[in-house]
């Protein structure tokens, strides 16, 4: 990160999925710009974790569980925000959930689960989110984090890239809706960032040849390399602070220029 910048001084941010991969290096960034962060999750082991790691590097930060396709656990982790820090400032929707399929092969309760902790999620969690927000009178920012995938096909992925598709609606939507209570919504469009979720099979797709020879070798991804958790933190910390003050219902592409060149 750039040192120095403290832009979530006395600020709270909710991250949901924030103990692994781009989560956690978004609830790492916005902490050490003075944030204090509440990481919501399903699994308690990983996010205990996850706090202790904070914490031992001096940073505010709590791990709440919360399965974000359940409302009632999305309004005990939002209240808990406010509980234990005073206010709710930032969201990152950032929880998601991925196995890849053939279409003709999903079956309706795989399908379902993909939506519920996608689109239901950011749902839930935006709207007991804001609701919080409004309450307080002060400024929201929330960041959802959606994938390239949202408008393109890709093989063994309808699920998970339709439901991405109706993230970014859900983007430009509440940004519309929520902008005149001081609510700023925008969006970031991941491509392949380095994280648990890009092992499939066991396999790290990075490291595969067919990577390697189209997104690499032929320059499909014209930076020639996968993004880091933190390269997708600072694009996240970026729109969620006064520096994106002039951003409104965006989805900006985070993927070393691969959108360009398809
Ligand atoms: N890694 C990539 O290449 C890539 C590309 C495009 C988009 N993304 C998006 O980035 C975000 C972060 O993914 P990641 O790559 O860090 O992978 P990840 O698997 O490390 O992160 C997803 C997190 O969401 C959590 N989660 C899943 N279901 C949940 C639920 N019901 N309630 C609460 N938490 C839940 C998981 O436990 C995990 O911590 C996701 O939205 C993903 O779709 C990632």
């Amino acid at each position: 990160m750039e040192r120095g910048l403290r832009r979530f001084e006395g600020k709270t941010a909710v991250i949901t999925g924030g103990a692994t991969g781009v989560g956690f290096a978004t609830a790492r960034r916005l902490a050490e710009e003075g944030a204090r962060v509440v990481i919501g999750g399903r699994r308690a082991d990983v996010g205990l974790q996850a706090e202790e790691a904070l914490r031992a590097a001096g940073l505010e930060a709590a791990f709440v569980a919360a399965d974000v396709a359940d409302e009632v656990q999305v309004r005990l982790l939002m209240d808990e925000a406010v509980r234990r820090y005073g206010s709710l400032d930032v969201l990152v929707n950032n929880a998601a959930t991925f196995s890849p399929g053939g279409f003709m092969e999903t079956p309706w309760p795989e399908w379902r689960r993909v939506f519920d902790v996608i689109v239901s999620g950011a749902y839930f969690c935006t709207k007991e989110a804001a609701r919080l927000m409004i309450a307080q009178g002060a400024k929201g920012r929330i960041v959802n984090v959606s994938s390239i995938n949202s408008t393109r096909a890709l093989e063994e992925s309808s699920h998970y890239n339709a439901a991405k598709g109706a993230l970014d609606q859900l983007t430009r939507n509440t940004a519309l809706e929520l902008i005149g209570r001081g609510i700023r919504v925008n969006g970031v469009a991941l491509g392949f960032i380095d994280t648990p979720m890009s092992v499939v099979d066991g396999v790290k797709e990075h490291e595969t040849d067919w990577f390697r020879d189209i997104y690499v070798a032929r320059k499909k991804i014209p930076q020639q390399r996968t993004g880091k958790p933190e390269e997708a933190a600072g694009a996240i910390a970026f729109l969620a602070s006064d520096d994106a003050s002039y951003l409104c219902g965006a989805v900006v592409p985070v993927d070393g220029g691969l959108s360009i060149t398809f």
